[in-house]
């Protein structure tokens, strides 16, 4: 059984980007959320550190700027940046419009605690305690699910978008929409929309290892290739240097902002190593920890090393960082009196689907915003923090965009998703058995420290599952873990081709074979065209 639904405005993902985006829209237009899960589960839900923000009277814009563009070892678009920086206040006072409620400081009852994490030069993060996201994402989902004009789906998993050159065979492409596979109905759907928006999130979950959230799959980037979109910069995935290393702590981050307020990398033995690796020790820029962090675990063999901040009051920890020290003492730790085992794991993609400064794609009628889009933002690393402010800014720039069209509703017909020609799977092993072999490889061939060889491995590999996956697709009708694998193999294919192409190592992206970047021309992004795709790499 299929229906067919219509609305203005088609948000795929319910994170900050996407409910922001539905919210300042959903005065004027019908605005969908589809989310494939419940629908407060996203990176959003558990970000800790904070959002970046110039409030204090010693920080400038300029030196923001300045921070951000330093991070992005010369691949940000500045301008990019300037629009992020200069429109980071406005967005912070919406959030607290919405009923945000940020730290004080206990200075007056005006102005917000900032602390500071990598690669800041001042203290200019905001935060509520240690659970930024999970305040901004519940207090904007209350928003919504009392908005007349959002209608909300949860367990609602897109599955592709519908273009008007692909589904219709009209030379004048542009997204009408997205099919999509209602979970807990098992029943596919058509939403039709002048205007569709991709803000599903990132990819961490392509790795073994991630700080993400099981959602972070990819889709959108998935979607958005397949339909046409370029891709820019996925060989720069961000590692977090310090995630809870515990078997029983499954993705479990130990926020920059520990590090921020003075707590200190060591080795099993108590010795202080972020010195030798860099001038600002253990606030250098996040791909800078990592990587010494990896270093001197592989020097060692050892499995993780220590995150110290017992030099604080337990006062001040329990205050700053109650999540993080009630999870901690769940698992026996507790880090006012010891040192915490810490591991990096993948955590942010910075590349993804090309879009302007409105947050346009490469097809009209389709948006990307959020950790989907590559905005220029993060260049080849993103600094902390400023990865929310970038889910904040640039749905607001999309609504205005949007807010300034006529919206023309879709007449033409769309044909149904058509499952005449597939069998229900009679097993699941051969999902789940190609999830584990993906993400297995690309933390061993694809992870903090690269070589030539070892990326044409997992090329190898990943031509081989793609094989699979794309059959068992053909021959069997859909289910979430099914599209979530096809798009995983997708990114990944975009993550290797891209590091393959990168004949440097910059920011993010550390490749034994060219261990020095390459100055000598001017940067440039990895740009990945669908239309070209046989010649990628
Ligand atoms: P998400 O919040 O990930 O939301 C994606 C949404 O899309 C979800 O609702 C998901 O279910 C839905 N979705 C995905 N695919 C589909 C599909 N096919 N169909 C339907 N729905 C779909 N950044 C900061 O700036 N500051 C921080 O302090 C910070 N801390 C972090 C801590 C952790 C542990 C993590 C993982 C990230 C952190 N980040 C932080 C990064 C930041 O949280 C994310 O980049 C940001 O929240 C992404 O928001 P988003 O709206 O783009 O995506
Ligand atoms: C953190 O709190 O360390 C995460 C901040 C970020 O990813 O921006």
């Amino acid at each position: 059984m299929t229906t067919t639904q219509h609305f203005d405005i088609l948000v795929i993902g319910s994170g900050t980007a996407g409910l922001t985006l539905a919210l300042r829209l959903a005065d004027s237009h019908q605005v969908a959320v589809i989310s494939k899960s419940q629908l407060e589960e996203g990176s959003s839900l558990y970000a800790q550190g904070g959002i970046s923000v110039v409030l204090d009277k010693t920080d400038s814009l300029q030196s923001h700027i300045d921070d951000t563009l330093r991070a992005g070892a010369g691949l940000c678009n500045e301008q990019a940046v300037r629009y992020t920086v200069e429109h980071a206040r406005e967005n912070i006072e919406w959030l607290i419009e919405q009923g945000v409620a940020f730290t004080r400081d206990g200075i007056s009852s005006e102005t917000y605690h900032l602390t500071r994490e990598g690669g800041h030069s001042h203290r200019r993060i905001i935060h509520s305690a240690d659970a930024t996201g999970r305040e901004v994402e519940t207090t904007l989902l209350a928003k919504a699910r009392a908005h007349p004009n959002i209608s909300l789906f949860p367990y609602h998993i897109g599955i592709d978008l519908i273009t008007s050159g692909k589904q219709l065979k009209q030379t004048n492409n542009r997204a009408l929409g997205c099919y999509v596979l209602d979970i807990q109905n098992n029943v596919t759907k058509t939403f039709l929309a002048p205007m569709t928006v991709l803000a599903s999130g990132g990819a961490g979950k392509v790795y073994l290892y991630t700080s993400n959230p099981d959602v972070s799959t990819g889709d959108g980037i998935a979607m958005g290739w397949r339909a046409g979109c370029r891709i820019a910069n996925m060989e720069f995935i961000q590692f977090h240097p310090t995630c809870l290393f515990h078997p029983k702590a499954k993705s479990f981050l130990i926020s920059e902002a520990l590090r921020g307020e003075g707590a200190k990398l060591l080795l099993a033995n108590g010795e202080r190593f972020m010195e030798r690796f860099h001038p600002d020790a253990e606030l250098a820029p996040r791909d800078v920890v990592a990587r010494a962090i990896d270093h001197e675990m592989k020097r060692l063999g050892h499995d993780c090393v220590y995150l110290d901040i017992t030099h604080k009051p337990a006062t001040f920890i329990k205050s700053h960082f109650p999540t993080i020290y009630k999870r901690c003492l769940q698992l026996g730790i507790d880090m006012t009196a010891e040192p915490i085992p810490v591991v990096p794991a993948a955590h942010y993609t910075c590349g993804g689907i090309m879009t302007e400064l409105n947050g346009r794609t490469d097809i009209p009628g389709l948006y990307a915003i959020g950790e989907t889009a590559h905005t220029g933002l993060h260049g080849a690393n993103r600094m902390a923090s400023n990865s929310l402010l970038e889910c904040l800014v640039f749905a607001q720039a999309a609504a205005k965009d949007i807010q300034a069209q006529a919206l023309q509703p879709i007449t033409d017909v769309v044909p149904a998703w058509d499952a005449s020609q597939v069998q229900p799977a009679k097993e699941a092993i051969a999902i789940s058995h190609n999830w584990d072999e993906l993400r297995r490889f690309m933390w061993d061939y694809v992870g903090i420290v690269r070589t030539t060889k070892r990326l044409h491995k997992a090329k190898q590999r990943l031509a081989l599952l793609k094989q699979e996956i794309d059959e068992f697709y053909s021959q069997h009708l859909i289910s979430s873990d099914l599209l979530e694998l096809r798009n995983l193999a997708d990114v990944a294919e975009l993550i290797i081709n891209s590091a393959l192409m990168r004949k440097e190592s910059r920011g993010l992206h550390y490749t034994l074979d060219y261990p020095l970047a390459d100055d000598s021309k001017a940067p440039i992004e990895t740009i990945i065209n669908p239309r070209f795709q046989d010649h990628a790499a």
